[in-house]
């Protein structure tokens, strides 16, 4: 038995592209399985795991990438919290909210939702949480509702003062919120995933996609069609929206929330590549949290060296967060003129010219924003998110090679990061 069988066998069992998180994570999981099942070579590991379904879980276990955290990419949350707030309650006392968190990993995700919910003021009482996912490792976790430093991440941490508890193994949620959401363990590519379920009227599906192929990538975006209300929001995480675009989903207009509707929902005059403007109103202070973008996915840690000839600035922080906040605000164009004066001031960076390539993007301008994240990359090589934005703009224009390439040289620098770390 070859490597290349397992990687075949993942990707028909879960999905998963060995390509997108490196095949040699793959080998070395395989590797590990084999040695902690007892298993002498390939061959027999690869008898054992055919013949058993808990074997089977174990594999997948060892590869699934469980990273999240609490308000991760926090405008999605604010975007909910604005749609479903409380009129949508009065006016529907008959109705409950029905979400699904689908991958939920350990649970920060669907618990941001009740919790930015709440904080808008809708009734705790009238949400339902389904969360899914094919790990029961993380499921166990996500069910205690307990976590530490790793889920908390920004600067704005003010949630977790009002909603956990300190205790000695970690901060823990409340009853309360726990008890609104039903975590449950299944695999999306399931035949028969959710039949016969009630509709949703916002379904979480956030960095699941970009571990598939073009192939899965639209098997998946079917079952989510039909689990979506006529008029319901997808969102998906920021590498994945261009994709939704190409498959008749269309922008729900929340900036920086990556949400979508089905394309026939779209309330008449609605163009599917808005001009920028703001259709969200600030949240009052206070209310959901808007934690910094994490370092930990806008750069790598360990960064390949920015090409000689390539002008590296100093970056003003205070004002690429600035043009950042206004950019989650809805407000575009003044967003994008902050990047500017921060251009004039201090020559361009690999972050400003991201964030400007994201403002294109939630704008509809699909070729300036290809060429500000080509930009940013030149500046950052190894810039993962420009990486994974850039590859999926090229596949969902039809050019799959070029997605490959850079789907492939952010698994390069991944590796090397990694590496840099275990020095
Ligand atoms: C990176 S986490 C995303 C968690 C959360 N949605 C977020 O954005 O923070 C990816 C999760 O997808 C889950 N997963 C992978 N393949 C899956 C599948 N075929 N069906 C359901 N869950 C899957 C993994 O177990 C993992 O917990």
């Amino acid at each position: 038995m070859k490597p290349g069988g397992f990687q075949q066998w993942l990707k028909d069992t879960m999905g998963l592209d060995a390509s997108t998180i490196g095949p040699t994570i793959v080998e070395r999981a395989v590797q590990r399985r084999m040695a902690e099942s007892g298993r002498a070579d390939l061959s027999q590991y690869w008898s054992l795991l055919r013949g058993s379904a808990l074997e089977q879980q174990e594999l997948i276990e060892a590869v699934v990438v469980p990273e999240t955290w609490f308000f991760r990419d926090a405008q999605a949350f604010q975007a909910l919290a604005r749609h479903y707030d409380p009129s949508w309650a009065a006016a529907r006392p008959n109705e409950r909210l029905r979400l699904l968190s689908l991958p939920c990993s350990t649970g920060e995700e669907p618990y941001t939702m009740v919790m930015a919910l709440q904080e808008a003021g809708f009734p705790r009482e009238r949400m339902d949480v389904e969360a899914i996912d094919i790990s029961e490792r993380a499921l166990h976790k996500a069910r205690q509702g307990r976590y530490g430093s790793n889920s908390f991440r920004g600067r704005e941490l003010d949630y977790r003062e009002r909603h956990f508890e300190a205790t000695d193994e970690g901060w823990q949620l409340p009853n309360s919120i726990r008890s609104r959401v039903n975590f449950t363990q299944g695999n999306v590519l399931d035949i028969g995933f959710l039949p016969g379920e009630s509709l949703y009227d916002a379904i979480f599906c956030r960095n699941l996609l970009i571990y598939f192929d073009a192939q899965t990538q639209l098997r998946t975006v079917e079952v989510l069609r039909r689990l979506l209300r006529p008029q319901g929001l997808l969102f998906v995480g920021p590498s994945e929206a261009s994709l939704l675009l190409s498959l008749n989903f269309v922008s729900a207009q929340f900036p920086m929330a990556f949400a979508f509707r089905k394309a026939a929902a779209q309330p008449a005059g609605v163009v599917d590549t808005p001009a920028p403007r703001s259709v969200v109103a600030p949240l009052p202070t206070g209310r959901v949290a808007s934690p910094a973008r994490p370092v930990a996915t806008r750069s790598a840690p360990v960064r390949a060296p920015a090409p000689a000839s390539a002008v590296v600035a100093p970056v003003d922080e205070s004002l690429l967060d600035q043009a950042q906040r206004l950019a989650d605000n809805g407000r575009l164009s003044e967003a994008l003129a902050a990047c500017q004066s921060h251009q004039r001031a201090h020559g361009p960076s690999s972050r400003m010219l991201y964030l400007i390539g994201l403002i294109d993007s939630a704008s509809g301008r699909e070729r300036e924003a290809e060429q500000h994240f080509r930009k940013a990359l030149y500046l950052e090589p190894c810039h993962e998110e420009a990486l994974m934005h850039l590859a999926l703009l090229l596949e969902t224009r039809g050019d799959a090679a070029g997605g490959r390439v850079l789907r492939s040289r952010a698994e390069r620098c991944r590796g090397d990061a990694a590496q840099g770390r275990s020095r």
